[in-house]
């Protein structure tokens, strides 16, 4: 059948932010929204005709909805075949993982992370490319420019798709093959990591708890962790994918999954706590008795990472994201190894990955991953530690405190000052950055201000550079503090403020991060003048 040519007006809002175009459910709702942005895409893939596809998302409401728009735009703008996960389900990591296994040209990603989904939640489509990472600035900014010309958009006539029956069917002359949206991703995991040594963990009785906060990772937690690696049943909670996650903000930080945390702060904890996110890209560990940091994960990681099959030859280089403690670098340096400091978003390791510089990656909000994919990963992250909890035959806190032994402890706390003026918060980035010059060698309190600066990174394999990028100030004391806007934000601005202090006395590596914290966040709060900028004198959330 010939494709509708349906005639539309460019949208004024379509702009991705840090990770694709993140909005409201009742914006994507109005007629012609998700249809110009797909339409958008691919017209930026000039190399569509005949090429395949991978579609699937978090599972959240519209998933479905927009997955069939999306399978009859595609039929109609030459796509030879789509792959698409059952039910319309695929994790961040797994639509990478098919991408790439399956020589994509890229793959439209449903989600919007861990913003909360439902009627009234959020919604979001993102593009990833044929490395199977989130499109980089260059063609994001394509989308965006496409979006403001758009006077039509191509699509099918043709009814919906049986999409929970695994098998292939039609649009027009398009193949649409409905996959199972685990078998693909476990299979890399074997490849990966020791399934044998974990499998004998929990036949020796290790027990653990993996939260998926009723979200995508539901399905890939159950299949691997009870089923390949014989967890007991009931391991995985809130194994199963809601539209509204449970009513719940499916984001894995103490916060958010409280009773995972609270669990495995009381006296019942069992050996390992983890949990992911609505997408399954971020991941939150906890040890008996002990949270651990998204940045001292990514180091601890990186140090032990030896001991899984897929990294046994060592790692080529770590990065992290510029907001993330330094104790990655702290590893890489005793490694002899290269450290690169990335700006915040996970695409900004794409060219480093793609080029062999790094192996493994992390950022401070919860992601880590490696060279296996393009996105962050956290049932991947949940696996390494397993395999290194098996590997070393140490609890999970012990192998935490003797990495504070080795290469000191990184304090690390984040506020987040959330749907603030939008104004208000570019006032104060402006004020801050009128600092920059006169803060070195300011006292503030007990600390001597060292140097400030605002981020600014040249890409060192392709050359690109991207700026403003958050303020740094760094103190003689061995502190530092970043602010930045969050770039994921559906309402008004949220500042982020990072704070972090360096302590290796082997007497100060087991205090409370409050109490060694306190004069870094005073000065953070104080050099900025949060309280009289934002009109906030607490932050909404702290982690
Ligand atoms: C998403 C991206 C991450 C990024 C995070 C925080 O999860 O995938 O790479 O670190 O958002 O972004 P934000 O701009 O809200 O701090
Ligand atoms: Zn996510």
């Amino acid at each position: 059948m010939t494709p509708r040519h349906v005639p539309t007006s460019p949208f004024s809002d379509q702009k991705p932010g840090t990770s694709g175009l993140r909005k409201k459910v009742p914006v994507f709702q109005q007629p012609h929204y998700v249809e110009n942005f797909v339409q958008s895409i691919f017209d930026t893939i000039p190399d569509r005709e005949g090429s395949t596809l991978v579609v699937g998302g978090d599972g959240r409401f519209l998933n479905r909805e927009v997955v069939q728009k999306t399978l009859k735009l595609a039929a109609a703008n030459g796509f030879a075949r789509v792959l698409v996960g059952k039910g319309g389900l695929l994790s961040t990591p797994a639509a990478s993982c098919v991408i790439r296994k399956h020589g994509a040209i890229g793959g439209i990603v449903l989600s919007a992370s861990h913003n909360p989904g439902g009627p009234d939640g959020d919604f979001g489509i993102k593009f990833n490319t044929a490395n199977g990472g989130p499109a980089p600035e260059s063609i994001t900014a394509a989308i965006h420019a496409r979006t403001r010309t758009l006077t039509e958009y191509r699509i099918a006539e043709a009814p919906d798709l049986d999409l929970d029956t695994v098998g292939e069917a039609r649009i027009d002359g398009m193949v649409v093959a409905i996959i199972d949206p685990v078998a693909d991703y476990a299979a890399l995991m074997r490849e990966l990591v020791d399934f044998d040594a974990i499998a004998r963990l929990f036949a020796s009785g290790f027990r653990m708890r993996f939260d998926a906060m009723s979200a995508v990772t539901g399905p890939y937690a159950v299949a691997i962790l009870e089923q390949a690696l014989g967890a007991p049943a009931g391991t995985v909670v809130n194994g199963t994918p809601e539209e509204d996650f449970g009513g719940h903000h499916p984001d894995p930080n103490p916060v958010h999954a409280h009773d995972l945390y609270a669990l495995m702060l009381s006296a019942d904890a069992p050996d390992f706590g983890a949990a992911s996110d609505g997408d399954g890209d971020r991941n939150m560990i906890v040890a008996p008795g002990l949270f651990v940091t998204p940045s001292d994960s990514l180091a601890i990681l990186a140090a032990h990472a030896h001991r899984a099959p897929g990294y046994a030859a060592g790692l080529a280089g770590i990065a992290r994201s510029m907001p993330t403690s330094r104790a990655a670098d702290r590893v890489a340096a005793s490694l002899g190894i290269p450290a690169y400091e990335t700006p915040t978003g996970w695409k900004f390791f794409g060219t480093l990955l793609d080029a062999g510089l790094i192996t493994l990656c992390g950022e401070e909000s919860a992601g880590t991953g490696s060279n296996h994919v393009r996105e962050k990963d956290g049932l991947w992250a949940v696996l390494l530690w397993l395999n290194v909890l098996a590997a070393t035959g140490k609890r999970a806190d012990a192998v935490v405190r003797e990495h504070w032994a080795t290469f000191g402890r990184d304090y690390y706390t984040r506020h987040d000052y959330e749907e603030i003026e939008s104004e208000s918060a570019n006032r104060l980035m402006d004020g801050l950055r009128g600092q920059i010059e006169s803060l070195p060698g300011r006292r503030i309190g007990d600390l001597t201000v060292s140097a400030a600066d605002d981020f600014r990174y040249v890409d060192p394999v392709d050359g690109s550079v991207t700026a403003q990028q958050g303020i740094r100030i760094s103190f003689a004391e061995d502190a530092r503090v970043v602010y930045r806007l969050s770039g994921t934000g559906t309402a008004g601005a949220t500042l982020r403020v990072y704070i972090e202090r360096y302590e290796n006395a082997p007497d100060r590596l087991d205090l409370a991060p409050d109490s060694v914290l306190a004069p870094v966040i005073r000065a953070a709060r104080e050099i900025a003048d949060i309280a009289g900028m934002t009109g906030r004198s607490e932050p909404s959330v702290i982690t």
